[in-house]
């Protein structure tokens, strides 16, 4: 099972077990990390669900689309580069050892 590492504002970092279908919003809302509120449930409509992919993982996932890059821009934390909404990435088995950190504020 993929492993995914989730690494909160103060700098700790958690890795859990992450079923490959699931979304990285629901692997970690599953395990009961705090910081990741998703609001929406994973319909990309809240954007608290918010993180940051670890540049050495942006090309592994798919671009965001449009509805995504649209709610991007509503972030309560500062957008980056490395900006994502957790529930519209898909895990799969290439994701093992994704690094992601999330914001401050959600
Ligand atoms: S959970 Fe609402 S946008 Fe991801």
């Amino acid at each position: 099972m993929p492993k995914i590492t989730y690494i909160n504002p103060q700098g700790h970092s958690q890795t859990i077990d992450a079923p490959a279908g699931q979304s990285l919003m629901q692997a970690a809302t599953n395990h009961g990390l705090k910081g990741i509120v998703a609001e929406c449930g994973g319909s990309a409509m809240c954007a608290t669900c918010h993180v940051y992919v670890d540049a050495s993982w942006t090309d592994k996932i798919p671009a965001p689309n449009s509805t995504e890059l649209e709610m991007l821009e509503c972030t309560a934390s500062e957008r980056t580069s490395q900006s994502r909404l957790s529930c519209q990435i898909r895990i799969t088995s290439d994701l093992d050892g994704m690094v992601v950190t999330i914001p401050p504020a959600q």
